[in-house]
């Protein structure tokens, strides 16, 4: 944390912008809650054109993400250790091209469903920060999420779910590398669901 983190962080202030993170024009990808890194890791090893950027406040899953981009010398990934909510508002309009939320915290009782990250405070955000035809990609294995983001995401006005079959939100989207939530969800017999959303021009 003490060596890699200063040079992967983003910077505290100011703009997050390709050309300053990576030293080129790149298209950009924000993963928001990477857990231990394993999803971010694998899409920057397959898309190396691409700028990569993660949050996750927990510290265990930003140190096992260091370690691997160090040992991997993995160069497109930039790293946010806090909350997703911190950086939203210091990204361009229409900066991202996609913009993943894997598995995140489901916040069951419904006293603490505005902690849902999906949600009237952050879409907006997202919806400016992500490109016209750009993605939002979510994914849960726990049905009241999923009902939840469909409702919440449609009603922003911004976002047009891409589904037009039961297989686009039954199965992975084509070269998934699944996440380690994902993998002990699907051992304890939970379901996934993939649901993709088009940013609207
Ligand atoms: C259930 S875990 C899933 C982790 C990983 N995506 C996976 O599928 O293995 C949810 C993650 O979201 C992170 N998280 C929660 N709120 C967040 C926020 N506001 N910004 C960024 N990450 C957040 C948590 O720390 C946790 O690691």
């Amino acid at each position: 944390m003490a060596e890699a983190l200063p040079r992967l962080a983003l910077p505290v202030e100011g703009p997050i912008e390709a050309s300053s993170l990576f030293g080129r024009v790149a298209p950009l990808v924000l993963e928001i809650g990477f857990g231990g890194g394993e999803h971010l890791l694998a899409m920057a090893r397959a898309r190396p054109a691409v700028g990569f950027l993660g949050c996750e406040p927990f510290i265990n899953g930003v140190a096992t993400l260091l370690g691997r981009i160090e040992d991997e010398a993995v160069e497109n990934i930039r790293v946010h250790h806090g909350d997703a909510r911190d950086i939203l508002e210091r990204l361009a309009e229409g900066s991202l091209a996609e913009v993943h939320v894997l598995y995140p915290d489901p916040w069951p009782k419904k006293r603490h469903w505005k902690r849902r990250f999906i949600g009237t405070e952050t879409l907006p955000g997202l919806c400016r920060a992500i490109a016209p035809g750009g993605l939002l990609r979510v994914a849960s294995d726990i049905p009241d999420y999923i009902r939840w983001t469909l409702i919440e995401v449609t009603r922003s006005g911004g976002f047009e779910w891409m589904a037009q079959a039961p297989k686009n939100w039954r199965l992975p989207p084509e070269g998934w590398p699944g996440t380690r939530y994902e993998a002990k969800a699907l051992r304890e017999g939970r379901i996934p669901t993939y649901l993709d959303f088009r940013r609207m021009a």
